[in-house]
């Protein structure tokens, strides 16, 4: 009876390590755990959309990332349904972030917008929820002016109804960041940022860090990927340097660039709606970069953004000024 107790515990332990490596979680600064790996999913929908979030909890993703003005809430929602009903995870183990939208930047849009996305979500919580951007703009698109002093407010109403477990924000720079913690009663948890070896802002990075904030890294791939902008720097997916150590531990350039970002204590959100690729995208914590390494890749940068959103370089809210 003891052996067949042990073999049987024995051969789940196994069944467990084969079936799905999940990504190690980090703590913010609210004191909840995030998992450091999430997955990207701008530009995916519908039923794609949905069988796409299958295969992710299948191969271990725990951390989805989405965003109203995506437009793919409820396909995700439809997803997150299908993983909870086949018994693969229980809500209690996703961690799901999405964005609140430049046109409800007043304080009092804040919960009804986050209220409008878990409806489409399908949830009576959300992980994360983070201004998507500071710079406010009215339905229309065009800019508007609302300090996101008020708009944090309205995300600490958020966070105290339970509406969002945690707040945040996106496309923030440090003294953006460091004006929210001198005049709020919640700090931000997160600030996610794109960060990728073309861009590596290593200030803001080691801003955030400094001030307790964790930095999601989005676009993670930066050029390796093909983008709509025209000039793409190196590095791309068959650099040299970064083939020679996706040889050294039998990787692809993709899985080193997602390591770099971990090693650099930044949450990369790769998108994929491709089952290998997502396989392949999770699959990068059973090796470590060199701080040497890490350093090399860091070469690359030349401050090149894949968004810059130079139209709106003269609201006194534009970010991107380091
Ligand atoms: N907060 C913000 O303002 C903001 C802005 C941009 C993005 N984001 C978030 O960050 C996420 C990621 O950014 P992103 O979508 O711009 O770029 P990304 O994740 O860096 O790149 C996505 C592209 O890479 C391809 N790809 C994925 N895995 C690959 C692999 N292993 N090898 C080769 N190609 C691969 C994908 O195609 P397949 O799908 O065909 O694999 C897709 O074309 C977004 O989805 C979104 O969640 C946030
Ligand atoms: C990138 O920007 C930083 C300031 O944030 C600056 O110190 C650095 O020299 C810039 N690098 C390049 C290659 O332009």
């Amino acid at each position: 009876m003891g052996l067949f107790v042990f073999a049987a515990a024995t051969f789940l332990a196994i069944f467990d390590i084969t079936s799905a490596a999940v990504a190690p979680t980090t703590t913010l600064n609210d004191g909840r755990q995030i998992p450091i790996l999430a997955l990207g999913t701008y530009g995916g929908n519908g039923d794609k959309m949905r069988q796409t979030i299958n295969w992710a909890v299948e191969a271990g993703y725990r951390h989805i990332d989405t965003a109203s003005i995506y437009e793919n809430e409820a396909a995700i929602g439809q997803g997150i349904a299908d993983v909870i009903a086949r018994g693969l995870v229980k809500r209690e183990d996703l961690f799901v972030t999405t964005k609140l939208w430049n046109d409800r930047h007043a304080r009092d849009q804040v919960v009804p917008a986050l209220k409008e996305s878990l409806a489409r979500l399908g949830l009576d919580y959300v992980d994360l929820y983070l201004i998507h951007f500071p710079i406010s703009s009215e339905a229309d698109g065009t800019d508007s002016y609302i300090d996101y002093l008020e708009t944090w407010k309205g995300m600490e109403d958020a966070k105290k109804q339970g509406l969002a477990k945690s707040i945040g924000v996106s496309n923030f720079n440090s003294q953006q960041i460091k004006r929210i913690i001198d005049n709020s009663e919640i700090p931000p948890a997160v600030n996610q940022i794109e960060v990728h070896p073309a861009h590596t802002r290593e200030r803001l990075v080691a801003n955030c860090h400094s001030m307790g904030v964790v930095v999601m890294a989005y676009s993670p791939f930066g050029f390796l990927v093909p983008r709509e902008s025209s000039a793409a720097p190196p590095p791309q997916a068959n650099d040299p340097t970064l083939v020679r150590i996706a040889q050294k531990y039998g990787k692809t350039t993709n899985q080193i660039v997602l390591r770099y970002l971990i090693e650099r204590g930044a949450i990369p959100a790769p998108k994929s709606t491709n089952k290998d690729r997502l396989k392949a995208n999770i699959d990068i914590f059973d090796f470590q970069l060199t701080p040497e390494e890490v350093a090399t890749i860091s070469k690359f940068n030349v401050n090149k953004s894949i968004f810059d959103y130079d139209t709106q370089k003269n609201h006194p809210y534009y970010p991107f000024t380091e």
